[in-house]
């Protein structure tokens, strides 16, 4: 696992959209997956911005949700799908809507809704190009420690952690208890995989991951077993500790 430390968060993000368009010239039917929370926002908005002048064509590519709450969906403000689609998708230039899978928190049929989800992966073998957050305890979508490295999409109980942190996604208070991801074993198969990490709030956890060995109770860590294919990129603020 290679780190890159950005004195600016401007310059960062600009690496992280050079990397999806150079994959994009090469393979205009990449399958790209981006973390719902607040990390990636600045990327998608420059993404958004290369889009729309032309620079980048996403019209075919595919995308796929890296997770969302349990419980809701694209029409709750703050859950991952919504995030995602003001931020991104409803943005960019001649994107298909068929192109587009992501979980559907308030499926009553979870199983069925984590092999969809799986089905659409395995027909284009893997993601291309996955761009992570990483939580307040370590975790990747919500692979919360203890999470299982042989896993595909499935169901988990949120971790007391993420339960904490959670309310700075929604405007009230909102009862969730599980969330529904994408699992260890498709993050580690993808062709690349960025893990971006800003601000001093993650240098304690960044600290823990970067002097751990891999280990499922802080899952970041794990994208060590993936060699070259991860890359961390961090700002000063998420970089303070090390
Ligand atoms: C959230 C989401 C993840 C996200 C991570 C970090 O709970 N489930 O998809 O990448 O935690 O979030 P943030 O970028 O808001 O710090």
């Amino acid at each position: 696992m290679e780190k890159y430390v950005f004195i600016q968060t401007n310059e960062l993000v600009h690496q992280i959209v050079k990397e999806i368009k150079e994959l994009i010239e090469k393979k205009p039917t990449a399958l790209l997956c981006i973390a719902g929370g607040d990390t990636p926002k600045p990327v998608m908005e420059k993404l958004v911005e290369a889009s729309q002048n032309d620079e980048i064509d996403f019209s075919t590519c595919y995308f796929v949700g890296l997770d969302e709450w349990v419980g809701i969906s694209k029409e709750t403000d703050g859950s991952c799908y919504q995030t995602l689609d003001d931020y991104f998708f409803s943005k960019l230039k001649g994107v298909k809507p068929a192109n587009i899978c992501f979980f559907n928190g308030k499926a009553t049929a979870l199983d069925q809704e984590c092999e969809r989800i799986n089905q659409f992966i395995n027909k284009r073998q893997q993601i291309d190009y996955i761009l992570l957050g990483i939580g307040m305890n370590g975790h990747l979508g919500f692979n919360e420690p203890g999470a299982e490295i042989t896993k595909e999409a499935h169901v988990i109980e949120l971790d007391m952690t993420t339960k904490q942190v959670m309310g700075k996604y929604f405007k009230t208070a909102l009862p969730l208890e599980h969330g529904i991801t994408l699992g260890l074993k498709q993050i580690l198969n993808s062709g690349k995989i960025v893990l971006m990490a800003t601000g001093e709030h993650k240098a304690s956890m960044i600290a823990k991951i970067m002097n751990s060995e891999p280990t499922n109770q802080i899952p970041a860590t794990l994208m060590k077993m993936a060699g070259s294919a991860v890359t961390l990129y961090l700002d000063q603020g998420a970089a303070q500790n090390l």
